[in-house]
């Protein structure tokens, strides 16, 4: 089985061909049950955007909640989305399923187009771009589908500069400091409700404007999906182009780099 949380389609498309590609099923996280019966020699996959050097909460809540039964040391991977750099992940998540009884024997990132929009000079990228990344993953997943195919023990993630730092500082001071308060709706919104439908954790109600409660993860589902582009965060994301997953993204033909 194969857990996934994604805010704006990358890590959902990368959780499908996991599934599809090794027969297996996909449970989207916010709606994930606490305890599953694993059946001998099932996987456990867990797929998810690269947020702040880190995992979004929910993974974290999640691999603390559910339990397995049967649990004989199953093959354990997770396959992060990130935009550059992935900080420790591949420590933070051996010592997360650690914690909770669980080894983890495989962890693989993929670069995919950027969806963060929350801080000066950070943009979406140029489509050119965005293809030649999505060519790029769909190469690179074949491999880690290989991997995985045949319980292989291997961790490559790209931690970047200063990863420990960031991850261990940086992740807990983005908790922090960004939190739901940032997000405003200007006059473009027309109520059309599509941010309340596409939030992941349900965190959005439509009345006369878009209210949000407090369970956001800051995926960034509602800013970068609204049509009108109502939907704006502090001093950062005003005419900067949104971003989110398309099929027509997707080439199967590797990018000339
Ligand atoms: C809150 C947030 C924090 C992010 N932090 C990072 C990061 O630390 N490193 C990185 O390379 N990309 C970062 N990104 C970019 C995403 O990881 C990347 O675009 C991902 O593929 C989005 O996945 P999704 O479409 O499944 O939501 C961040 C995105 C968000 C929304």
């Amino acid at each position: 089985m194969i857990f996934y949380f994604s805010g704006t389609g990358n890590s959902k498309w990368v959780a499908e061909e996991l599934a599809a590609k090794l027969n297996d099923n996909i449970i989207f996280i916010p709606k994930a049950k606490k305890e599953y019966k694993l059946s001998e020699n099932e996987k456990i996959g867990f797929v998810f955007p690269i947020y702040a050097w880190s995992a979004p909460k929910c993974v974290f809540d999640f691999i603390q909640q559910v339990h397995f039964e049967n649990y004989k040391n199953n093959y354990t991977y997770f396959v992060c989305t990130c935009h550059t750099q992935t900080g420790k992940i591949d420590s933070i998540m051996k010592k997360t399923l650690k914690a909770y009884g669980l080894d983890c024997h495989a962890g693989f990132f993929l670069k995919m187009p950027n969806n963060y929009l929350l801080a000066p000079f950070v943009h979406t990228d140029s489509e050119e771009k965005q293809l030649s990344l999505v060519a790029r993953a769909e190469m690179e997943l074949k491999t880690i589908i290989n991997f995985i195919n045949n319980n292989e023990r291997i961790f490559n993630v790209k931690a970047g500069i200063g990863s420990a730092l960031l991850s261990m500082i940086g992740h807990p001071l983005f908790e922090k400091f960004m939190t739901v308060k940032g997000f405003y709706v200007t006059e473009a919104c027309n109520q059309c409700g599509i941010c309340e439908k596409v939030c992941p954790v349900n965190n959005i109600r439509v009345t006369t404007k878009p209210i949000w409660a407090n369970r956001c993860e800051l995926c960034q589902a509602c800013l970068n999906y609204c049509p009108q582009q109502a939907i704006q965060y502090g001093h950062y994301t005003k005419n900067k182009k949104r971003y989110a997953f398309s099929k027509t993204l997707l080439t199967g033909n590797p990018p000339s780099l």
